[in-house]
C-alpha cells in the first residue's frame, strides 16, 4: 500500500496566491461587466530591461547555430553570470563574496524553500508573523512542526513582526537554529538596520544557528545606509545564506532567473558536534536535482550588470517606486496607517476591520484586489498589503475606486 507523507495533510488549504486568485475569478464570472486591477500578488507588469531583451535575442540566435549552440550548462550556472554577480552585488559594496560561492537557479521561491532540506528535521526554526508563506510550508511539509492550531503550527518559534516593533522582529526569547529574516520585508515592506541586523548576526554566532536571509526586494530601496545584503554585517558569511531574485528588480517573474549565495566559511553540525560546511552540501543537492537555468535566460540576466541594464533596472524600480508612493500618500489621506512602500514595493495597510472583509470589500466594491494580511499569519490579521506592480495608471484609477469605495460605506 502506497502511504504519503502526512506532514502535507497538516497544510492550510491552498497556497494564499492560488487562493486569492480562486477568489478573483469567482467574482469576474459573476460579474464579467466589472474590470479588476490588481494589486495582490507581487507580479510585474511592465517588459523587460531593453539590455536584457537583445542579450536573450543574441543568445537565442547563438542555440540556432551549430558551431555556437550551447546544451548543458554548469548545475550553479555560467561563470559570466556569476561573476558580474560577484563583482557588482556584493564586491562593489565592499562584500567579499566570490563567484563560486553563488548558484544560479530558476527562483528564489523553489531555493528558499528548498535550502532547509539541509537540515534535520529535529531543530528549532524561527520564522516571522507575518510572513512569505513559502518558508512556513516547507517546513511543514517536511515534518519539523506540529499540527495547525489557534492559527500556528506548534513546534514553530513564531517572531512576531507589529506595529510595536515596526515590524522588526525582535531576538528569540529561547534558543533556535535556523532563522527565517527577510528584508525589505515581505509582505510588510518594512526594512532593517545595519544595526538591528547585526544583533541577528551575533544571535546567529553565539548560538550555532543559521540565517536565511531573503533579499529579493533589495532594489527597491532608496534609503542609502540599510544594508543591501547580509554580508555588509561583518560576520554574517559564517552564519548567513541569502537569496536574490531577478523577478522584482529586472522584470523575471515569468523569465525565472534567481541566486543564492552560500559561502564556504557557513557552517552547521553534525550529530557529533563536529562542524560541516554547507556550501558542498549545497552543492551536491543542487547538482543532483537541478540542471541550470537555461543560456539566454543567464545571458538576459547577465545583462542586468551592463551600463545599459544598470540604467533600465534603476528606471523600473523607480516606477514601481513612485505607484507605491502614491499609494501610500493616498491610502494616509483616507486616515489609515500604513508602513512600506518607502524602500519596498509592498504597502501594509492597518485596515481597522478582519483583512478578508476587506479584501471583499475592496474586491465587491472597487474592484480592486489586494492581498490579505491574515493570509500571512496571525500576526497579519487586519491588514492588507497592496502591490505597487502594476502601471502608474492603474493605481490611480484603483486608488480612485477604493476613496470612493470606502466614502460610501
Ligand atoms: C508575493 O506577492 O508575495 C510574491 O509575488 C510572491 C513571490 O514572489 O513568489
Amino acid at each position: 500500500m502506497l502511504t504519503i507523507n502526512e506532514h502535507h495533510l497538516k497544510l492550510q488549504a491552498s497556497y494564499l496566491f492560488s487562493d486569492i486568485a480562486k477568489r478573483v475569478a469567482a467574482f469576474q464570472v459573476e460579474h464579467p461587466e466589472r474590470e479588476v486591477i490588481k494589486l495582490g500578488i507581487g507580479d510585474v507588469t511592465r517588459a523587460l530591461p531593453q539590455a536584457c531583451v537583445d542579450a536573450f535575442h543574441k543568445a537565442v540566435d547563438e542555440m540556432a547555430d551549430d558551431a555556437t549552440f550551447r546544451g548543458y550548462g554548469p548545475e550553479q550556472g555560467y561563470e559570466f553570470l556569476r561573476e558580474a554577480i560577484a563583482v557588482n552585488d556584493f564586491q562593489a559594496r565592499g562584500a567579499h563574496i566570490s563567484s563560486d560561492e553563488i548558484f544560479v537557479s530558476d527562483g528564489a521561491k523553489c531555493d528558499t524553500g528548498n535550502i532547509q532540506e539541509l537540515f534535520s528535521t529535529d531543530i528549532k526554526v524561527a520564522i516571522p508573523d507575518p510572513v512569505y508563506p513559502v518558508y512556513l510550508d516547507t517546513n511543514v511539509m517536511a515534518g519539523r512542526t506540529g499540527v495547525f492550531a489557534d492559527g500556528r503550527y506548534q513546534g514553530v518559534v513564531y517572531l512576531d513582526c507589529t506595529r510595536a516593533n515596526h515590524f522588526v522582529p525582535a531576538l528569540p526569547a529561547e534558543a533556535v537554529d535556523l532563522i527565517y529574516l527577510c528584508f525589505p520585508n515581505n509582505p510588510t515592506g518594512s526594512t532593517i538596520t545595519k544595526e538591528e541586523l547585526k544583533t541577528w548576526v551575533d544571535y546567529a554566532r553565539e548560538n550555532q544557528a543559521l540565517i536565511l536571509f531573503d533579499a529579493a526586494y533589495e532594489a527597491f530601496i532608496r534609503d542609502e545606509s540599510l544594508p543591501r545584503s547580509i554580508y555588509e554585517i561583518e560576520g554574517a558569511k559564517e552564519v548567513a545564506i541569502e537569496f536574490r531574485s531577478f523577478s522584482k528588480n529586472a522584470g523575471f517573474t515569468g523569465t525565472r532567473c534567481a541566486y543564492t549565495i552560500v559561502p564556504k566559511e557557513c557552517v552547521a553540525y553534525d550529530s557529533r558536534g563536529s562542524k560541516q560546511a554547507i556550501h558542498p552540501l549545497w552543492n551536491r543537492r543542487h547538482c543532483t536535482k537541478f540542471n541550470g537555468v537555461s543560456y539566454p535566460v543567464q545571458r538576459a540576466a547577465e545583462a542586468v550588470y551592463s551600463d545599459e541594464g544598470k540604467r533600465e533596472v534603476k528606471e523600473l524600480t523607480d516606477y514601481y517606486m513612485r505607484n507605491a508612493d502614491l499609494v501610500r500618500r493616498e491610502i494616509g489621506a483616507l486616515g489609515y496607517d500604513s508602513v512600506g512602500g518607502e524602500n519596498s514595493p509592498y504597502i501594509w495597510i492597518d485596515g481597522g476591520r478582519k483583512s478578508w472583509e476587506f479584501f471583499d470589500l475592496l474586491l465587491d466594491r472597487s474592484g480592486v484586489v489586494c492581498t490579505p494580511g491574515a493570509g500571512f499569519g496571525k500576526c497579519g490579521e487586519g491588514y492588507i498589503r497592496i502591490s505597487a506592480f502594476n502601471s502608474y495608471e492603474n493605481v490611480e484609477r484603483a486608488m480612485q475606486r477604493i476613496q470612493e469605495a470606502l466614502a460610501s460605506q
